[in-house]
């Protein structure tokens, strides 16, 4: 009997940004989220379960991973064993399609892809809310990659309750896309995991995130529904912002902007200004992120195009479709 699996999973950006866990084991989050699944950038992972192996080994991109991240996958692989009842350890193989350099790898297709690859590879015949759960395990994000389009992540209580769901947006998700500024980051990183950990725990502005991020996700699910993308927009953008300045409340502070980041921002508000409607958003590095309807793409394009180079301006559409089980 083959143990073996493989699926496709793609990244996704929150508009609405998780920020804070709730339960580190379990990955419960402070708040709920609500993203966008990319169609250009996603992870490709085989993995093999048997008898005869003595530990996990993860590939990536062709080549062994460093213990740090080989313990985090393994602990993901634990909750693995556990729900499928088996000891059996795996080899998974994993291709992360993104630019290379860009520093857009993500931990959402990974898990996600890793996730579904597993439900294949044991057979736990886990759908959509289960499959979500089990994604969440590996990082907050990835429960959000199992879908496409808009997703919802619902910050529930526990390890049941805490889950994603598509949110219904009558194909609107394929009028827009996301431009991705690549920025060059030369100070240190702050992984998200940790960001979010010290800004929960010592931030004078993290209770002010989560007072207003309801009302945030009611706004862009009403934008949504009407079809309203400059609603959406200044939410998100606000929502992003926001984010970012519970980390300057922190002690001490921190910031992931860049001088290039605030460039990116300020040609963005002059493309609004100009007619074209776009709106930005970040997350735990410097990369800028700029959602606008496909029609006004290329002017957004163009006017990046004087201050960036051309190899650091990227486009996606919204991919409609999910996980999907490639072997
Ligand atoms: C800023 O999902 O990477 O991108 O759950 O610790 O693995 P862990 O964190 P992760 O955090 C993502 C944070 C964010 C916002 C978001 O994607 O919602």
């Amino acid at each position: 009997m083959v143990n073996s699996g493989k699926a496709r999973a793609h990244t996704n950006i929150a508009l609405i940004k998780y920020w804070g866990k709730a339960d580190e084991t379990y990955i419960i989050p402070m708040n709920n989220s609500l993203s966008v699944t990319l169609e250009r950038f996603y992870t490709e992972t085989k993995v093999t379960f048997d008898e005869s192996y003595t530990k996990d080994t993860l590939i990536l991109n062709g080549e062994a991973v460093t213990a740090n991240e080989s313990a985090k996958i393994s602990r993901f692989m634990d909750v693995v064993r556990l729900q499928a009842g088996t000891t059996m350890f795996a080899y998974i193989e994993s291709e992360n399609h993104v630019p290379t350099a860009a520093g857009l790898a993500s931990s959402a297709s990974a898990y996600a892809a890793l996730a579904a690859a597993c439900n294949k590879a044991l057979n736990l015949g886990l759908t959509g809310k289960a499959l979500s759960r089990l994604a969440r395990r590996g990082s907050g994000s990835a429960s959000r990659s199992i879908y496409g389009g808009f997703v919802e992540w619902e910050k529930g209580h526990d390890d049941e309750s805490s889950y994603s769901f598509p949110v219904e947006a009558d194909n609107w998700e394929q009028d827009l896309a996301m431009i991705f500024v690549v920025i060059n980051n030369k100070s240190k990183k702050v992984s998200s995991r940790a960001g979010m950990s010290h800004t929960r725990d010592t931030s004078r502005f993290y209770q002010y995130w989560l007072d207003h991020v309801d009302e945030d996700i009611a706004s862009v699910k009403h934008a949504i529904s009407q079809k309203d993308f400059m609603q959406m927009g200044e939410v998100i953008e606000t929502n992003g912002l926001r984010m970012h300045a519970t980390n300057l409340g922190a002690q001490p502070p921190f910031t992931y902007m860049v001088e290039d980041s605030y460039l990116a921002m300020d040609i963005v508000h002059q493309c609004r200004e100009a007619g074209y409607p776009c709106y930005f958003t970040m997350d735990a590095g410097p990369n800028v992120k700029i959602l606008v309807e496909k029609k006004n793409q290329q002017a957004v394009i163009e006017a990046l195009h004087q201050s960036f180079d051309k190899d650091q301006i990227i486009a996606s559409d919204i991919i409609s479709t999910g996980v999907e089980i490639i072997e």
